[in-house]
C-alpha cells in the first residue's frame, strides 16, 4: 500500500457515514474496511474526521476569474452592468493573462478540496482566447485536477452573425461539452433553435450538454421545457444539464410542478449557482423580494439530480468568492431553507457525488476500485463540515497528496491580560 487512512468517517455517495480504514495503492482506493493492517504504506490517523470523494465545482467561468475591478467596478451590481463591463474588457485579455488568473483560482479550489471542475469558456471572439487558454491549462494541470470545458456562447448563438461559426470552431478545438444560453436570444424561436443546435452538435460529436437555461426572473422564460423534451426524445438521459433554471423560482406552481415532472422523467440534470443567483436575481423587485434560486429541494424531493457550481470568482458579476465549494453549499442551505438533517446532508451531497453524476465522472467515491481523489476534513460529519467550514487537512488526487492545510487554533485567556509587548 502507498497510504493507509486509519479511523476515517467515510462518506460514500448517499450511504450513511461509517467508520473505517481506507487503503490506497497507486491511483486507486483498494480497500475500505476496518482494521487494515499492512507492513508498508504511509499511515494517516484520521481520528474520526470525515473523508469524502473530492469536492466538485460543476459550473464556473475560469476565463472570467479575478478580473473584478480591472476594467472598472460594477457599482450597480446588476447583470446588465456586468455585461457592459465584460464587453469593454473582453478583448483586452490575452491567452497568457487568462491562464495566469485561472491557474490562481484553480489552486484556491484545489487547496479547498476540489478535484473536478466544469468550466464554461466564452467562445464569442475570432481569436478563441478563452478556449486556447483553458485547453492549455486542462492539459498542464491534468495531474492535479480534471477540467471539463464547455463551449459557451456568452453573447448568444443567433444575436450576431458569427455566433454559429464561433461555436463550431470551439467544438472543433476540443471542447468537452456543448453550451448555450437560449434565454439570451432575441426571440423565443431563436432560443428554441439554439437548444436544437446544442442537441444536434452533441449527438453528432458524442458530447454532453450544459446550458445556461432560464437565468432570468421572467416567468415566461421556458426553455427548460424544450431541454427536457429534447433530452427525452433523443434518449440523452443523464447527459444533459440545465444550469441556473432561475425562472423556475417564479413560475406559477401549477406549471412549475408539471415541468418538474418532465425534468424528472427526461433524466435532465440541474445545476444551481447560489452566489450569482442570489446576488443578480430579483434586482428589479421592490419588496417582497424573490430569493433568486431555482427550486432545489423540491427538485431533489422528486428525484431530480441537482448539483452546484461556484459560477463566479471575482468577476464583473460577482466581485467576491475564494473558490470554496463548501461556502456555495452553505449559502444554498440557507437561501433554500434546507436546515433539516437530511437536507443539510443533501447540500454536502450536491458538491460531491451529485455533481459527479451530473458531470458523468466514473469511479468516484470512497469505495474499492475508485480513483483515489479524496479529501480529509477537520470535522466529523457532513453537518459539522457545513457548520464549521473546517480546514481540508489533506487533499488527494490520483493517490497523491496535492494540498495540505493546518487547522487554525484560537486561545481564550482565563482572565483579561494586558499585552505590552511580546
Ligand atoms: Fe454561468
Amino acid at each position: 500500500m502507498d497510504f493507509i487512512l486509519k479511523n476515517a468517517n467515510v462518506a460514500h455517495l448517499d450511504q450513511p457515514i461509517r467508520q473505517s480504514d481506507i487503503a490506497i495503492k497507486g491511483d486507486r482506493i483498494v480497500a475500505v474496511e476496518p482494521n487494515i493492517n499492512t507492513e508498508s504504506g504511509h499511515i494517516i490517523d484520521c481520528n474520526k474526521k470525515l473523508v469524502s470523494g473530492s469536492l466538485i465545482d460543476a459550473h464556473v467561468h475560469l476565463d472570467y476569474v479575478l478580473v473584478a475591478g480591472l476594467e472598472r467596478d460594477n457599482e450597480s451590481g446588476t447583470l446588465h452592468e456586468g455585461i457592459e463591463i465584460w464587453s469593454d474588457f473582453r478583448n483586452k485579455r490575452s491567452v497568457k493573462t487568462i491562464k495566469e488568473r485561472a491557474r490562481r483560482a484553480i489552486e484556491w479550489e484545489i487547496a479547498q478540496g476540489t478535484g473536478f471542475i466544469r468550466t464554461h469558456a466564452d467562445v464569442c471572439d475570432d481569436d478563441q482566447l478563452s478556449m486556447k487558454a483553458l485547453i492549455e491549462l486542462r492539459d498542464e494541470l491534468r495531474d492535479r485536477i480534471d477540467i471539463q470545458i464547455v463551449a459557451f456562447p456568452q453573447s448568444g448563438l443567433h444575436t450576431y452573425s458569427g455566433g454559429v461559426d464561433h461555436m463550431k470552431v470551439a467544438l472543433d478545438m476540443g471542447a468537452d461539452v456543448v453550451g448555450g444560453i437560449p434565454h439570451n436570444e432575441v426571440t423565443r424561436e431563436a432560443g428554441v433553435s439554439s437548444v436544437l443546435f446544442m442537441f444536434d452538435e452533441a449527438e453528432k460529436r458524442g458530447l454532453m450538454i450544459d446550458a445556461h437555461c432560464d437565468e432570468v426572473d421572467d416567468s415566461h422564460s421556458r426553455f427548460v421545457e424544450v431541454m427536457a423534451d429534447q433530452t427525452l426524445k433523443r434518449g440523452m438521459s443523464n447527459l444533459v444539464t440545465a444550469s441556473h433554471c432561475v425562472a423556475l423560482h417564479s413560475y406559477n406552481n401549477s406549471y412549475a410542478y408539471r415541468i418538474m415532472g418532465w425534468i424528472k422523467r427526461s433524466g435532465l440534470n440541474v445545476t444551481a449557482n447560489p452566489f450569482d443567483n442570489t446576488i443578480l436575481q430579483a434586482r428589479e423587485d421592490t419588496y417582497p423580494k424573490r430569493r433568486g434560486m431555482t427550486r432545489v429541494k423540491e427538485l431533489l424531493s422528486i428525484g431530480v439530480n441537482v448539483g452546484m457550481g461556484h459560477d463566479s470568482i471575482m468577476d464583473p458579476w460577482y466581485p467576491l468568492g475564494r473558490g470554496d465549494m463548501l461556502e456555495a453549499a452553505s449559502l444554498t442551505l440557507h437561501i433554500c431553507q434546507m436546515s433539516g438533517n437530511k437536507e443539510i446532508n443533501d447540500c454536502f451531497d450536491m458538491i460531491t457525488w451529485r455533481n459527479a453524476h451530473n458531470l458523468g465522472i466514473k469511479d468516484y467515491g470512497i469505495t474499492p476500485g475508485a480513483q483515489a481523489d479524496l479529501v480529509i476534513f477537520d470535522a466529523p460529519t457532513k453537518a459539522d463540515v457545513l457548520r464549521l467550514n473546517p480546514a481540508r487537512t489533506h487533499v488527494f488526487k490520483r493517490g497523491k497528496i496535492i494540498a495540505k492545510t493546518k487547522p487554525s487554533e484560537s486561545y481564550v485567556m482565563d482572565s483579561a491580560v494586558n499585552f505590552i509587548k511580546d
